[in-house]
Order: C-alpha cells, then structure tokens, then sequence
C-alpha cells in the first residue's frame, strides 16, 4: 500500500463521512476547491455553505461552483466561519478548513487563531454524532505556528467521550509540511 498524502487523506475523511442530501460547510473557501469537492458530495439535495472573509474568494469560488454547475446547492457568504451559527440553523455533518492564506493574494489576510477556534466550538455544537471536522493546517507563514499551536491545544483538550482527535502527519518532511487534524464527533455533549 502506499500512505495516502495529508490533502489526499483529508479528502477521504470527507468522503466515507458525507452522504447525499448532508449539510456541510466549507469553512475556507479560497479558490474554492474544496466548496467543489463538498458540492458533488452532498448531491442536489444537499447543502452546502462556503465561508471566506475575502471577496476575491468568494468570487472565485462562485464562479468554481458555476462552472460545474453546483451553484444552486452552495451558498457562498462573505463573512468569517466564527459566525456560521447566524448562518447554519440545520445539523451539520462535516466541515472543513484549510488554514493559512489564499494561494496566489496576499499573505496578509490569514486565518487567525481566536476565529479559527471560536469556529470550532461553534461547528461542533451544531455537528450530528457521526459527523467529522477536518481541518488541514499549514503554519509556515508568519502567525502560523501560534495557530497550529492554539488548535492543537484546543483539540487535545476536548473530552475523549463526545470527540474522537486525530492527527495525521508525516513527521520527517522538510519545510513546515501540513497536517491534518480530524474531530470525530461520537456523542452529543451534556446539555
Ligand atoms: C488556505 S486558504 C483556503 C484554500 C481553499 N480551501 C481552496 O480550496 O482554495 C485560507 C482562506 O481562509 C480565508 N479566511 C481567513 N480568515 C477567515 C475567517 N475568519 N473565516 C473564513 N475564511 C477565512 C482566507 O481569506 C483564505 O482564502
């Protein structure tokens, strides 16, 4: 066998996770690959909500999404995933987030550590059991490893009867590789 690359295996996370007709979010949607990738997932009868705090993402991923003919089941919002509770009402079974910067703009608008949790509390509040969380997490860029850091220490912490954590990553690679972090949700947590 071969071991599945860190963006190959959080595809498959999401794959043998969603279903047709799931609502799932795309917490980074950038050039919009992955808001494409949920889109054929969830079928027609899905839904998916695509966030980015960017216009140039939110553009680019629309017109993704057009291309292949999926715009109907997205919604694409201009606004940051922290706020994906005034945004989702359903249950969601899976999200996404690649952290770090929009390839090809500029470095200066990243994913920041306080969001990048708050998110996380919030998405899996609103996570059916069953449901995953992946996020890809790159930390080569100025602010990066803060991030990596406060998610890390947010995942390790969660209760290991509501959230099964995962990290998976090549250890011996050069040059800040990302890695993947998934957030198994098998419990509903105590009201
Ligand atoms: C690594 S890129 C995502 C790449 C994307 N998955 C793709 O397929 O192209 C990270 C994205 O997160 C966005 N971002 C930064 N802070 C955000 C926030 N609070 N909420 C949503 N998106 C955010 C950036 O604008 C950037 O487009």
């Amino acid at each position: 066998m071969r071991l599945e690359r860190v963006l190959q295996y959080a595809k498959t996370l999401l794959r043998d996770t969603v279903e047709i007709g799931d609502t799932v979010v795309d917490a980074t949607a950038g050039n919009g690959h992955d808001t494409l990738f949920l889109a054929e997932l969830v079928g027609d009868t899905g839904r998916v909500y695509a966030f980015d705090v960017q216009q140039q993402a939110v553009d680019a991923t629309m017109s993704r999404l057009a291309e292949a003919g999926v715009q109907a089941r997205c919604e694409v919002i201009l606004d940051g995933h922290e706020q994906v509770a005034n945004y989702v009402s359903k249950p969601i079974k899976a999200a996404v987030f690649n952290l770090g910067y929009l390839p090809g703009a500029a470095h200066d608008v990243i994913t920041k550590p306080s969001t990048t949790v708050a998110a996380l509390e919030s998405l899996l509040q609103q996570l059916v059991v069953g449901g995953m969380i992946v996020l890809v997490i790159y930390y080569g860029h100025e602010g990066g490893k803060e991030e990596r850091d406060r998610v890390l220490d947010y995942a390790a912490s969660l209760p290991q009867k509501q959230v099964h954590v995962l990290r998976y990553e090549f250890i011996n690679q050069q040059n800040d590789p990302p890695f993947v972090i998934a957030l198994e949700k098998v419990k509903e947590f105590p009201k």
